[in-house]
């Protein structure tokens, strides 16, 4: 055995222990797309996806991607630099002008945008500094550009959603150009950041606000465009990147602001210059919906919000801790890795899909299921789920918060 296949056997004990205990709950296999899918032949609702206004499998879009796929095929077999087709520019302009900025550039994931930002943007002379939650995109990005030799920024974090913290950072940095990085909805705990607050202190001291509306595109705003339109904040952020992977139905990355600055961008990011470009289905399926959007934009954030309401409704009355939700991602509070996994696989029994985040994802003590509502979600998927949550919020003491003995998989 070599090192690596020790390393592996050593570091893989605890995967290896819920595997043996049967509560092992990720990689599940799905056995068609959708919402509604189904996982070892047995059907299931997945309240864990972020196909936020159900449109991912409208017959609209399919049948773009398909069309597509007959023009351009599933690839371009090569990076933007030499695969960039009318088909990308077309998208890119539609998207600034309704995001309402002056440029916009895909990528061919938003992972991927976000670090061709940070690493352009940032060098010795920034000083970055993030959200104690933020996305995994954003501290890779971080930590890329501060192994760049001779260009490392400065790396500071603040208190989540903190704006005195923010403040305290943004005075004490020792680099003259500061980079703010927030979300505009936290994915895993479903708070919306308090932008106006941000926006203002980052005038103050200078700094660049550069937000990740991954989760508030299609979801915040009336028109859906994020939480700049959400929180009247539209023009007063100079950064903007958000995905394809969640309401616009695929996968990819957008990249939203100045000419110059997503030109320098385009002409410096890695992550841009030295991966493949996104396949023509995918944008076109994007394009689809972003022609959904621009015809029905707020009917379709109305009905989300409708839905979101009132399961957040039920779950309170109820008596589930919904952490500092305040969108329609409600994590639901289970506090207790065993709880979460028991309410995981109890809930699946019965053909409802909420994945468990446990540590290290979150704090010990932290422990809840990832809990979307979505459009795409019916009356009838909303109140099973919300009936079987009770059930089972009961009988693994998540309601009363109570130790739970050991039970027959702890065996
Ligand atoms: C907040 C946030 N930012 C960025 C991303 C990355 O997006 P993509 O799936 O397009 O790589 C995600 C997706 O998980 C996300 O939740």
């Amino acid at each position: 055995m070599s090192w690596i296949d020790e390393k592996a056997h050593r570091e893989l004990a605890r995967i290896r222990e819920a595997r043996e205990k049967q509560v092992y709950p990720y990689f599940r296999e799905f056995e068609a797309g959708g919402l509604h899918t189904s996982i070892a032949g047995k059907p299931v609702v997945n309240f864990s996806s972020n196909d936020y206004l159900g449109l991912t499998n409208h017959p609209k879009v399919k049948e773009a991607a398909k069309h597509a796929i007959d023009k351009y095929a599933c690839g371009l077999s090569s990076s933007r630099v030499q695969a960039t087709t009318t088909e990308h520019v077309a998208l890119e302009r539609r998207l600034a002008a309704w995001f309402g900025f002056e440029r916009c550039l895909t990528f061919t994931t938003g992972y991927q945008a976000m670090l061709g930002a940070l690493m352009t943007l940032a060098d010795k002379d920034t000083t970055i500094i993030l959200d104690s939650l933020s996305h995994a995109c954003i501290l890779d990005g971080t930590f890329l550009a501060a192994g760049v030799p001779g260009k490392a920024p400065e790396i500071r974090f603040f208190n989540h959603n903190s704006s005195k913290s923010l403040e305290r950072i943004l005075k004490t940095r020792e680099r003259p150009n500061a980079i703010v990085v927030v979300e505009g909805i936290y994915s895993l705990d479903g708070d919306t950041a308090r932008l106006a607050e941000f926006v203002e202190i980052c005038g103050r001291y200078d700094a660049v606000l550069l937000v990740d509306d991954a989760h508030g595109t299609g979801t915040l705003g009336k028109r859906g465009t994020g939480i700049l339109e959400d929180m009247g904040l539209e023009g007063k952020v100079p950064v903007v990147i958000s995905t394809f992977s969640k309401t616009f139905g695929g996968i990819g990355g957008i990249l939203l602001g100045s000419g110059e600055v997503v030109e320098l961008v385009q002409h410096t990011a890695r992550s841009f210059l030295f991966s493949a470009s996104l396949p023509i289905p995918i944008v076109a399926a994007a394009s689809t919906i972003l022609d959904m959007l621009e015809a029905d934009g707020p009917a379709l954030v109305a009905e989300l919000h409708q839905k979101a309401r009132y399961m957040r409704d039920a779950l309170v009355r109820i008596g589930f801790d919904l952490g500092a939700s305040n969108t329609h991602i409600m994590p639901v509070m289970c506090k207790d890795e065993r709880k979460t996994l028991f309410m995981h696989i109890a809930l699946l029994e019965c053909g409802i899909l909420m994945v468990p985040i446990t540590y290290p994802a979150v704090k010990q003590g932290e422990e809840r299921l990832r809990v979307n509502v979505t459009r795409g979600h019916t009356q009838e998927d909303i109140d099973r789920a919300i009936g079987l949550l009770e059930t089972y919020g009961d009988a693994f003491f998540v309601l009363s918060g109570e130790e739970i003995g050991p039970l027959e998989a702890d065996a």
